[in-house]
């Protein structure tokens, strides 16, 4: 039995004292393994007289079971600082850059579409929208296109298969719509007057070369009320057209057109000089240079067949409307050559002529 007391202090020591986890195991292993030294009392057992091997036996259990917990204890406490000492000495660096990204940029486009609704919307005007799938009716025969008139074919427009379920056949035959006027016919619809919208929005018509592409984009705009008049248009546009470019003496010339649903109708000019240099500069000539003139957008009084067609008086209600090509206008303010490039999604061309999101041209910039 003092063998049995003795061995327990020396081992308990012997735990206490591994102060690794191999340190420990070591000691596990000389203790409880097939050459321990708890096994070699325990095969002495067989030697003793029964009374002794009893309580030797019992005395030898209870020690075991001592030593295990012990073993499992100091095992744990071992674990812990192990893990506390990988904490303390271990770390990730967090402020590592992160890897380079291309940043985005807004495409001319949208870039050109936000600078319209901020200065249109200081004129106290509300963006309205319309489908890019249009119906006959709303494209054409509301406009004051009657079928099998001339500019239904000027229009090369794409035609869709009709829609069975329409028993209206102006509302069955369904086109891609070839301008943005149709947003006017569907807002006059569901709108009672005063009216005062703009409309942006892609238009699709069959032409592909260096200033046309099969989908396009325009705007519109529409102002409807009592008494207004031809000054009211070009008070409107000429300010805008000066806004957009940022140009204050921008010259602007309106000349008589034809849209069969204006009347008058006006197409609408801005003023450029030729450089000699082959490039152009917008804006008025100075005394030694010639005046020259290109079309933006057309223009007009709304017609009154379509203000009937859209339930409104016309004898109560005047208005006008124009509509304008917004890549036109975009690669003319800021240099950009190739109509066809706006829509290739090449990431190069949008990080060249694309808008740093951040820091984009607005009404109160001087660029
Ligand atoms: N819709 C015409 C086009 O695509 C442009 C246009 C002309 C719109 C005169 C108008 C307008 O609102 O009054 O060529």
């Amino acid at each position: 039995m003092t063998d049995i007391v003795n061995l327990k202090k020396e081992l308990t020591s012997e735990i206490t004292a591994a102060n690794d986890l191999k340190a420990l195991d070591e000691v596990r292993v000389s203790v409880l393994g097939k050459k321990g030294r708890i096994t070699a009392i325990m095969k002495t057992l067989g030697g003793m007289d029964p009374e002794e091997r009893k309580t030797t036996g019992q005395a030898l259990n209870v020690l075991k079971d001592e030593i295990a917990d012990l073993l499992k204890s100091q095992e744990a406490a071992l674990k812990k600082q192990a893990m506390d000492e990988r904490l303390a000495t271990e770390h990730i660096d967090i402020t590592l850059n992160t890897r380079p990204e291309r940043a985005g940029k807004v495409h001319p486009i949208s870039q050109t579409i936000d600078e319209l609704v901020t200065i249109f919307g200081a004129m106290g005007f509300s963006v309205a929208e319309g489908p890019d799938i249009e119906d006959d009716w709303h494209n054409f025969t509301a406009l004051n296109f009657p079928p099998g008139h001339p500019a239904r074919e000027m229009q090369d427009t794409f035609f869709l298969p009709e829609d069975p379920s329409e028993t209206d056949p102006e509302k069955a035959r369904k086109v891609l719509r070839t301008h943005t006027s149709s947003v006017q016919i569907r807002h006059m619809e569901n709108n009672a007057p005063p009216i005062k919208t703009i409309c942006f929005g892609r238009t699709y018509r069959s032409d592909w070369d260096m200033t046309h592409t099969p989908m396009f984009h325009q705007m519109e705009c529409l102002y409807i009320d009592k008494g207004v008049t031809m000054a009211h248009l070009k008070g409107c546009l000429t300010d805008f057209v000066r806004a957009f470019f940022k140009i204050d003496d921008l010259p602007v010339r309106f000349r008589p057109s034809f849209f069969p649903f204006v009347e008058p109708g006006a197409e609408v000019d801005i003023g450029y000089v030729k450089l000699s240099n082959g490039g152009m500069r917008l804006g008025k000539a100075k005394d030694n240079e010639d005046q020259c003139w290109m079309e933006i957008l057309g223009s007009g009084m709304v017609h009154p067949n379509v203000l009937k067609n859209c339930g409104i008086d016309p004898n109560e209600y005047q208005g006008f409307a124009f509509g304008m090509g917004l890549e036109r206008s975009t690669m003319l303010k800021y240099g950009i050559p190739d109509l066809r490039t706006f829509f290739d999604s090449d990431v190069r061309w949008l990080g060249h002529y694309g808008f740093d999101p951040l820091n984009r041209p607005n009404s109160a910039t001087n660029y």
